[in-house]
């Protein structure tokens, strides 16, 4: 069976430069005619192989695609799939200590090579989580704790309009529900302004409320803008509140030396969200988490049972269930490294470099092409643009520009997406997938500019 599954999983891998960059996802029919109830004997594993690989994969985006800069790519690097395979096969139990202590060390190391990188101090601990969303839950339950105890409705959380959605949702699943919650405007270049932040800290304390975090964005999704994060800082230090940063996207372009200053203050963080299944290009499900006193996270989590190992082991060893909510657990860290072991940071920090060398390449090109207005220029591997052309009303511009993206996708070589920031519509395109290089950029600035010729004389004309 295994050989089976990798000899499909290898032909699918190989054919990936010839797989359409959008599958057809009007799938609806397909989803009820899928609907069963559960068999009551078994059958061949060949004939689901069938059905995986042929009728139901490729009816999705192809996010493992070279041509994939919609959302945010990562594109799956294959060891981590055999780790899983073994962490799975194996099955052992990583949520104590006791259970598994070399394979949690394992996990310990992998975590501790993300904290060095991202220049947090030795006492900084974190957890693997299965993505951003949940690392930014775990870190606003740490700050809660540290700041407002029990007295969680006086608390209030500060992040930019910008910022991903997760945020709010991770803020009420931690208890601060949405009127506690601040959406600070955001400048001409999509960044939190810091005097805004002021007087909303300021307003609150007023009337009475307790500030207690603010979530920054290092690399927003929709236009990629990282917050003033050393400016962050500053203001949490004085004010006694936590800084946590949602660095999902663009937090491993602390990598680069060329973008330190540009991710200045990343590393005075109380907290910072990593998604591996982005910057490090591992396949979905691998979040992370970072904080930097990591007493706050083990003290948010600390727990124990008559039934369980005795505790305490020795101090200075890593107990996942200590750092996080979850007890029983699969093994999260040996994905990430196997993959580190396997390929070397060198290889990591690489990638990520050519990444954003290939989205400066592909913003010139974009911005020279007939119509385009930069509306967010590369601040990591992201940029933001519209369509525009003489006499252009606004919504035309935001229906082009939708046109845009989605012809540009249904040329099939490679998959784009927009959003809406500051009241219209952006295409966008975010370099991330480990399989992206020069050939797939040559295809989208091409199709981008294809789609215009199609679309801008028929606007115009309406
Ligand atoms: C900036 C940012 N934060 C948080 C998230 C949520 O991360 P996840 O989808 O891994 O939960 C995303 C996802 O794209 C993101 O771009």
């Amino acid at each position: 069976m295994a050989s089976d599954v990798a000899a499909r999983c290898i032909d699918h891998l190989a054919s990936v430069d010839r797989q359409p960059s959008c599958g057809d996802v009007d799938a609806a029919a397909l989803c009820r005619a899928l609907r069963e109830p559960a068999p009551e004997h078994g059958v061949a594993l060949e004939p689901l192989l069938d059905s995986l690989f042929r009728d139901w994969i490729p009816r999705s985006f192809t996010t493992i695609g070279p041509g994939y800069f919609a959302y945010i790519p990562g594109g799956g690097i294959y060891p981590a799939a055999l780790a899983d395979f073994i962490a799975d096969t194996t099955n052992r139990y990583t949520g104590v200590w006791q259970a598994a202590p070399a394979l949690v060390q394992l996990e310990a190391n992998a975590l501790d090579w993300l904290r060095a990188w991202m220049g947090f101090p030795p006492e900084a601990r974190g957890l693997f989580t299965t993505g951003g969303s949940m690392a930014t839950f775990n870190a606003i339950v740490c700050a809660r704790e540290r700041h407002l105890g029990a007295e969680i409705r006086r608390g209030v959380l500060y992040t930019s309009d910008q910022a991903h959605h997760s945020v709010l949702k991770s803020a009420k699943l931690a208890g601060i529900m949405p009127d506690r919650v601040r959406a600070i405007e955001s400048d001409d270049r999509f960044r939190l302004r810091i005097d805004v932040l002021r007087e909303a800290i300021a307003a609150d304390r007023r009337s009475g409320l307790t500030p207690c975090a603010v979530v920054s964005t290092a690399g927003t999704t929709n236009t990629g803008a990282v917050d003033p994060l050393d400016q962050v800082a500053d203001v949490c230090d004085g004010e006694g509140m936590w800084h946590h940063i949602d660095g999902a996207y663009g937090a491993f372009f602390y990598l680069c030396d060329d973008l330190r200053d540009t991710l200045r203050g990343l590393p005075r963080a109380d907290s910072l969200t990593l998604d591996p299944h982005k910057g490090m290009f591992l396949p979905y499900g691998t979040g992370a988490l970072l904080v930097r006193d990591g007493a706050a996270l083990r003290a948010a989590h600390e727990a124990t049972a008559a039934y369980l190992p005795a505790m305490p082991h020795p101090e200075d060893f890593y107990d996942p269930s200590q750092h996080g909510p979850e007890l029983s657990r699969g093994f999260p860290g040996l994905r990430v490294w196997l993959s580190v072991k396997l390929f070397g940071a060198a290889a990591f920090r690489g990638a990520i470099a050519e990444k954003r060398a290939l989205t400066l390449d592909a913003a010139r090109s974009v911005a020279s092409l007939p119509g385009i207005v930069m509306d967010a220029a590369p601040e990591l591997s992201l940029f933001a643009f519209h369509l525009t052309w003489p006499g252009a009303t606004r919504s035309e511009e935001d229906a082009a520009t939708q046109a845009l993206m989605e012809k540009t996708t249904a040329l099939g070589r490679v998959m784009v997406t927009g959003c809406t920031a500051h009241g219209r519509f952006l295409g966008r395109v975010c370099v991330l997938s480990f399989r992206t290089h020069q050939r797939e950029i040559d295809a989208l600035v091409e199709d981008l500019a294809a789609s215009i010729q199609d679309i801008v004389p028929k606007a115009a004309l309406r």
